[in-house]
């Protein structure tokens, strides 16, 4: 496993259109004894009730959905692209089927307990601060509800980014 050095959150540059539009990152939650990812390409970073937050979107049937409801904290680990490959595998299959991560070739690395990805460039550690579960009468633009076709509702992560760690 590597050593991940944190570093100031003043000191981070990227761009987050980019970075989580195009690029990708792998959500993780859980302990040491349990853990899922999966990938994620909504998302985004800035400030709220005063701190640094992260804001992650997750519908109903993501198994790691119960892995983030069932503890305080999750992870945001950030993949340079030669992990394209891993991160499409993460992002359709699920860890009710499949050991993702050893499927993928990844390896999992702890802070505080917190799980994320060793292979990772970047990684936010983020606790959690709030959830609400979006449904249809809080869609302004009906254009958004061709996204819902099942009602696989995303539910919206408002988390404090407590540390940053990098390579
Ligand atoms: C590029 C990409 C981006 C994704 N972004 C999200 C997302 O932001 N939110 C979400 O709920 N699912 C997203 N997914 C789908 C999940 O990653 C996928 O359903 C995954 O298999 C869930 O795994 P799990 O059941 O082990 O949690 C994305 C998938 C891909 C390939």
């Amino acid at each position: 496993m590597h050593v991940f050095q944190p570093i100031p959150i003043e000191q981070l540059e990227f761009n987050p259109f980019t970075t989580i539009g195009s690029d990708w990152a792998l959500v993780s939650a859980g302990s040491k004894n349990k853990a899922n990812t999966m990938t994620v390409s909504w998302g985004g970073v800035g400030v709220m009730w005063g701190k640094n937050v992260a804001f992650i979107f997750v519908r109903d049937t993501r198994y790691t959905k119960e892995f983030i409801d069932n503890g305080d904290f999750f992870s945001i680990s950030f993949m340079n692209k030669e992990y394209k490959e891993q991160l499409n595998y993460c992002g359709s299959h699920s860890g009710r089927d499949v050991d993702k991560i050893a499927q993928a070739g990844l390896t999992w690395n702890y802070k505080h307990s917190i799980p994320f990805i060793d292979e990772s460039s970047f990684v936010m550690l983020c606790q959690k601060l709030s959830a609400t579960r979006l449904t249809e009468d809080s869609f302004i633009s009906a254009d958004i509800k061709k996204w819902y076709p099942d009602d696989n509702m995303h539910t919206m992560y408002i988390a404090e980014i407590i540390e940053v760690m990098a390579k």
